[in-house]
């Protein structure tokens, strides 16, 4: 790889969870192009995160790995991402909260128990993801990126709680941008549009997933691929970002812009 394109040193750490598919898994396929040769991984599906990790090693053989398999609404997980990352390289740069699921359900219908498991993916273990690596990432001047979505910005039916959690995790984007400035540590976010993961698979009924995936949603007429978001995601981490804090980009193929009459 021609050293021009590299955009990390070498001794950059990045945890980027929900990395064993989807946005995550291609986040650290584009981290490793770039020059990142030190990953924490994470998410309950072994074989994905083995799979991540072989497509890795094809960018990279000299890429070094924490795994961690968990369920990330346990916060022991998150706690054990972060000491096993620090105990392995003594250092992180680069947190990716990429970790999140949708969920369907009217205000009508949705059990209100569905609230606490959305909120409690989408919104409260990347609060504490981001408080336990602040102290590190002050000492490495690093970064977060958090991953959102166009329903943070726009109301959809039938998703309120997911609609909700992802606006919330703007806000705390915002707000820990603003705090974390001084000491060095930016805080941004990208609001994805609808993009070809399993997502769909895993949150619709499965008569709704070719529907969705085909549907005009937005301005450039396509749904987008997970490394058009990564390359994203990676932009917002390096360097070439280095004025920009507290944003969430959208990142969404005009999705946001797009009101068809
Ligand atoms: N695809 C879209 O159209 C779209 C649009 C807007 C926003 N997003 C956001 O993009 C992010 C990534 O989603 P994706 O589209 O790449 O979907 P995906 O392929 O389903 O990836 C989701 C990732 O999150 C992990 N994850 C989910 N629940 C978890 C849990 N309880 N504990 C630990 N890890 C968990 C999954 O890992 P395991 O399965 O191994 O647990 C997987 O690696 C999410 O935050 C999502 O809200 C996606």
């Amino acid at each position: 790889m021609s050293s021009s394109l590299l955009l990390f040193p070498p001794e950059t750490v990045a945890i980027v969870t929900g990395s064993s598919s989807g946005i995550g898994a291609a986040t650290v396929d584009q981290l490793a192009q770039r020059g990142v040769s030190r990953f924490c991984i994470t998410g309950r599906n072994g074989e994905g995160l083995a799979e991540t990790q072989k497509k890795t090693l094809e960018v990279n053989k000299g890429t070094e790995f924490v795994v961690v398999k968990g369920d990330l609404t346990d916060l022991k997980t998150c706690d054990k991402i972060v000491s096993e990352t620090v105990d392995k390289f003594g250092r992180i740069d680069i947190l990716v909260n990429n970790a999140g699921m949708g969920f369907l359900g009217s205000v009508r219908d949705a059990p209100i128990e569905q609230f606490q498991e959305v909120f409690d993916l989408n919104v409260k273990q990347v609060v504490y993801m981001c408080k336990l690596c602040l102290p590190y990432l002050e000492k490495t001047k690093g970064n977060i990126v958090n991953v959102s979505s166009t329903v943070a910005l726009k109301s959809y039916a039938n998703s309120a709680n997911y609609n909700m959690s992802k606006a919330a995790l703007d806000m705390f984007t915002m707000t820990l941008a603003a705090e974390e400035g001084e000491r060095g540590i930016r805080v941004n976010g990208v609001n994805s549009g609808i993009v070809n993961t399993g997502m769909h698979a895993r949150c619709l009924p499965p008569e709704l997933v070719a529907h969705v995936l085909s549907m005009k949603s937005n301005a450039i007429g396509r749904v987008g691929e997970a490394e058009e978001l990564a390359r994203a995601i990676v932009f917002l981490a390096s360097k070439e970002a280095s004025f920009i804090t507290g944003s969430n980009v959208r990142v969404d193929g005009g999705m946001y812009c797009y009101n068809p009459l």
